[in-house]
Order: C-alpha cells, then sequence, then structure tokens
C-alpha cells in the first residue's frame, strides 16, 4: 500500500516537472515580439498618437481648416533658425518669405546643401508637408536638423502661416473627398441616435434616455 502511493506521488511529481519543462520550453518557442503598436486598429476609428499616422488623411484635408494664427504659435519652434518675414535675413536656415511656389532649395542666395537643392521641383502643398514631416526623410542628408512636425494640423497651420507671408499667399486647397469619411462616421452615429428615439414609447422612454448617452459614446471622437 505505501509503495503504491509512493509510486503515485513519483509519477504525479514527474508529471509535474515534465508539465512545467514543456511550460517554459513552449514560452521560449513562441515567445512573441512586444507589437510596436498595441491593441488592435479599428478600422474607421481616428485613432490619436502613435496611430494617428497611420488615419492620416491627405494635408488639403487639414489645410482646409488650418490657422494661420495657430501655424504663427508652431512657427515658434522653426524660428530658432528661420524668420519668415519680407526681406529678412536668412539665418542657420533660409528666409522663408514666400517660399510657397519657390524652387526646393534653390531660394534666398541660401547655401543649400546638395541633399535639399537635388530634389527638383517647387514647393506645394503636399511636399511641403512632407519635409515637415520629417525632414531627413524627404531628403536625407539635409542640413535642417529639426525631427519634423508629426501632428498633421499642426503642419497645415504652419503651411498656412507661411502661405500668408507672401506678395501672393495661394488659395487653400479645397477639401478633398476623403473629407467625407469621418462626416459618414458621424452621420451613422446620429443616426443611432435617432433609432434610440424612435423607439421611445411610453415604457421605453427611460430606456432611451439611457440610451442616448451611450449612443453619443459611440461617436467617433475628435
Ligand atoms: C535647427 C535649425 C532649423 C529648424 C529648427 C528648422 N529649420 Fe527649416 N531649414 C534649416 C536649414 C539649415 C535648411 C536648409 C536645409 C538644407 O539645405 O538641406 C532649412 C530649410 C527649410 C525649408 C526649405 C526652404 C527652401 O527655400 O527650399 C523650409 C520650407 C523650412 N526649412 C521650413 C521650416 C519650418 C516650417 C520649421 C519649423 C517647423 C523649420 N524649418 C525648422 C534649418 C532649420
Amino acid at each position: 500500500m505505501d509503495d503504491r502511493f509512493n509510486t503515485i506521488a513519483g509519477w504525479t511529481l514527474f508529471a509535474g516537472i515534465v508539465a512545467l519543462g514543456a511550460s517554459i520550453v513552449a514560452g521560449e518557442t513562441f515567445k512573441s515580439e512586444r507589437p510596436e503598436e498595441m491593441g488592435y486598429p479599428i478600422e474607421g476609428v481616428v485613432q490619436e498618437g502613435a496611430g494617428a499616422a497611420e488615419a492620416e488623411k491627405p494635408i488639403a484635408f487639414y489645410l482646409a481648416s488650418a490657422d494661420p494664427a495657430a501655424g504663427e504659435q508652431v512657427f515658434k519652434k522653426c524660428t530658432a533658425c528661420h524668420n519668415a518675414d519680407k526681406g529678412g535675413a536668412n539665418a542657420l536656415g533660409p528666409n522663408l518669405w514666400d517660399v510657397l511656389g519657390e524652387p526646393v532649395g534653390k531660394g534666398k542666395g541660401f547655401p543649400f546643401s546638395p541633399a535639399l537643392s537635388g530634389v527638383g521641383g517647387t514647393w506645394n502643398w503636399d511636399n511641403m508637408s512632407a519635409w515637415l514631416t520629417s525632414p531627413k526623410k524627404f531628403a536625407p542628408g539635409t542640413k535642417m536638423t529639426f525631427a519634423g512636425l508629426s501632428n498633421p494640423q499642426d503642419r497645415a497651420n504652419v503651411i498656412a502661416f507661411l502661405n500668408t507671408h507672401s506678395d501672393s499667399p495661394l488659395p487653400l486647397p479645397a477639401a478633398p473627398a476623403e473629407a467625407a469619411a469621418p462626416a459618414a462616421g458621424e452621420k451613422a452615429a446620429g443616426d443611432k441616435a435617432a433609432g434610440a428615439e424612435a423607439g421611445k414609447e411610453p415604457a421605453a422612454a427611460e430606456a432611451s434616455a439611457e440610451a442616448k448617452p451611450a449612443a453619443k459614446e459611440a461617436a467617433p471622437a475628435h
């Protein structure tokens, strides 16, 4: 009897060790890399922070509601090296008066790096946005040692600010068709709220009143 107990205890212990060993091995084998971004992206939901880059719309969308006064605040990040005054001097970076429409990396008699002067073309909304997102990605080897503006609205605002510093400011572009996407989202949320209201019957009145704020919460945050 005693013998049998020892055998059972022995096997139980053995099984435990095997299970532990297996789980360690499995843990090593299936160890997954921590994803760069946590969580699952939800389509149609505007992501904050790191995810914003993926959900970013064309710059024209942000320019449509750009505010040059807000851009002046953003431009404070640039004034260590730039001014945008008419006839202003070049400093660490070139004077930026009337820069939109100017050839890329050629204006104002500034000693541009070949990295930027070799890009070609003239400054427009799109390449200016790309440049300000990441100067070193746009023109690898550029002398502009500025990390970039990741927030698209900041970029649009500062571009709008630069645009006003010109003898002939360009008309800001109209919002592209993609701008309709969030509006559709709002509409869907609105329909939901309307549905909650439509279902309002004397008995359901209370439940409906509760459903409304819930529907509001479901609306995409802006
Ligand atoms: C640390 C200094 C520095 C900061 C900060 C800086 N820049 Fe520059 N910028 C430069 C330099 C230097 C160049 C020339 C780059 C080259 O030749 O490669 C340049 C070039 C540019 C150009 C191209 C001009 C042309 O005529 O082609 C634009 C536009 C520009 N900067 C805008 C900005 C804006 C907007 C900001 C702020 C959000 C900013 N820069 C911040 C130094 C800076």
